[in-house]
């Protein structure tokens, strides 16, 4: 029997050896190795400075890493030429922590303004932004602005907005740092459902109490580097299990 070569196991994201100094001299990632799975849902935890942040804007293509490759959805970043960047991009979803939205126009222009940028007819645009809406429960606010929304609505919206190019990839960094905890929670839901329903989320958070309840996959970085990586982790490594290694 031939097995054919299986594609379609290849992570979704992988770091390999990613080393990123900024031109100032601050070395934020050291060594990075990580393998995200397709359908995988990771928190990025850690404290503050630990290199979350860039991790993710090396992901996105932001910044290049020093040293080092870094694989997204098949695609090797460093060899990416600028006039690619677009296309890369929408195939992914970001949402941060303060929405980013654009405040003169309406929650369905908000939402649709990437699809009219690429010219998109009305119709097709009208599709999707519906049924984005629709998923993030806000189809009824569609002709508000972001100053009439709740912070939680807002990132609703944000979260609408990363969907409507329907990614296979959702990076989030810190997306409840500004909720407060039954909102942050809403949230979550949101993102848990997107990710039942297949896409990989890869989430930045500061957010103990939610990383502990839902147990899913915990990556820890310190001082730029993966200092631990558990299937169903916590936000602090579970202490029965140091103690069991000491
Ligand atoms: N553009 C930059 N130029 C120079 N140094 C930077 C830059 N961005 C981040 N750093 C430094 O790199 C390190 C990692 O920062 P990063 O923002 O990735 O951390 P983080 O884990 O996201 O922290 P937080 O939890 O506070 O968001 C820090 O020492 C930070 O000061
Ligand atoms: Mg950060």
């Amino acid at each position: 029997m031939v097995i054919a070569p299986d594609f379609e196991s290849r992570p979704l994201i992988s770091f390999q050896h990613v080393w990123k100094r900024y031109p100032n001299g601050t070395e934020a990632l050291r060594e990075i190795e990580l393998q995200v799975p397709d359908g995988d849902f990771v928190f990025l935890v850690g404290p503050s400075g630990a290199g979350k942040s860039s991790m993710i804007r090396l992901l996105i293509r932001e910044e290049k890493p020093t040293k080092g490759k870094i694989f997204v959805l098949g695609m090797e970043l460093g060899r990416m030429k600028r006039r690619q960047l677009p296309h890369y991009r929408r195939k992914i979803g970001l949402v941060f922590q303060d929405f980013k939205l654009l405040p003169r126009m309406t929650v369905y222009e908000n939402v649709a303004f990437a699809l009219r940028v690429l010219g998109e007819h009305n119709r097709v645009i009208k599709e999707s932004v519906d049924d984005s809406l629709e998923t993030v429960g806000l189809a009824e606010k569609q002709l508000k602005y972001p100053r009439e929304l709740s912070g939680g609505e807002q990132q609703r919206v944000a979260i609408a907005r990363a969907l409507v190019h329907r990614p296979r990839l959702i990076v989030a960094d810190e997306p409840t740092g500004n909720l407060d905890p039954a909102t942050a929670w809403e949230i979550m839901q949101l993102f848990l459902r997107i990710n039942a329903a297949g896409a990989t989320v890869l989430m930045a958070t500061h957010n103990r109490e939610i990383v502990d309840l839902l147990r899913r996959r915990v990556v820890a970085i310190e001082g730029g580097q993966v200092a631990r990586d558990n299937q169903a982790g916590r936000y602090h490594e579970d202490l029965a299990a140091s103690a069991l290694r000491a």
